[in-house]
């Protein structure tokens, strides 16, 4: 067993299946998001919860944060429920695990629902009260990413003319083609639900399907929605120079890494893109950080990445 601690418990509540996997605490408290998400199975959120929990170690140590990696998931069921009671279950496991492990959002949660968990432990990150929403924060890093994935490849970290397809418009995706399209970046877009097509007009981005924006002819294709894109079955169709962006697991498996460097694809690995968000929530909840000290940590990102892309 890679993990620390995993907990399973079914929900007093709900009788839901929450599941918290505490990767490592070697560096210091586990932190990771709660993520809410329906899954075939249970088994399949359990495998969910154990690769996203190693990643978040990953993201911490890279960061240079001293935090270890964990994550929840709360395995959503085919009809309705109460949301509020599965977040109370999940608070509950939480607090069971007595700090080693710290929550905050992730997929099908966010900043208000942390105020729920915050019912049943004080472990939890970005409450609106603390540090908020970490999706800006999560693009922002993003961003500083981009640069150092254009100076790599063109030599200028400029990203005005540069093309990106962003696929996935969700909190952190929207905001990120936001910042693009202010640094007179060339933007295609795509997400699987339609109604996030007003994303694209706004931003004046051209909106595809999906397959499209994934297969687009870009500089960087830029995961920002939901792991696992990246297969031999999908790599082969790519046609962009680099891929980075801030989905969590990326890659089906680490072997796949290799099929992109065949193709002489560059890859920015996704722990490293997508850091900006726990960045932004621990150097204001844990070391007292303004704002704008918050910020200029998250652009350190563009560092990270530029040393690992050398090495
Ligand atoms: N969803 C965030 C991530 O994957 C998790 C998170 C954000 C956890 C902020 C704590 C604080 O990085």
């Amino acid at each position: 067993m890679n993990h620390e601690r995993i907990v399973i418990e079914r929900g007093r509540r709900t009788g839901l299946t929450i599941i918290v996997a505490v990767h490592s605490t070697e560096r210091g408290q586990a932190i990771g998001g709660c993520r809410l998400k329906h899954y075939p199975d249970w088994r399949d959120g359990l495998t969910d919860a154990l690769r996203l929990s190693e990643a978040m170690t990953t993201k911490a140590a890279t960061a240079g944060l001293r935090n270890g990696g964990g994550k929840t998931v709360i395995v959503a069921p085919d009809g309705p429920f109460d949301r509020d009671d599965a977040l109370r279950d999940a608070g509950d496991v939480i607090a069971s695990l007595n700090g080693a492990y710290a929550t905050g959002p992730d997929v099908g949660t966010g900043p208000a629902d942390m105020d729920v968990i915050a019912e049943r432990t004080e472990h939890v990150f970005c409450r609106p009260s603390r540090s908020g929403d970490p999706s800006e924060g999560t693009a922002a890093g993003t961003v500083a990413a981009l640069r150092a994935v254009c100076a790599h490849l063109f030599g200028s970290p400029e990203l005005a003319g540069r093309s990106f397809a962003v696929l996935g418009l969700g909190h952190v995706g929207s905001h990120l083609v936001r910042m693009l399209a202010e640094r007179h970046a060339k933007l295609i877009v795509s997400d699987i639900d339609p109604a996030r097509r007003a994303v694209a007009e706004e931003y004046g981005a051209t909106w595809t399907t999906p397959a499209e924006c994934f297969a687009a002819e870009v500089d960087v294709l830029v995961p920002a929605a939901l792991g696992g894109l990246l297969t031999p079955a999908t790599v082969p169709v790519l046609r962009c120079a680099a891929v980075a962006g801030p989905a969590n697991n990326q890659l089906d498996a680490p072997g796949t890494a290799d099929l992109l460097r065949e193709r002489g694809i560059l890859f920015a690995p996704d722990p490293i893109v997508s850091a900006g968000g726990i960045i932004h929530a621990v150097e204001i909840e844990l070391h007292g950080a303004t704002a704008a000290e918050a910020a200029e940590r998250v652009d350190q990102v563009e560092r990270t990445l530029a040393n690992a892309l050398q090495g």
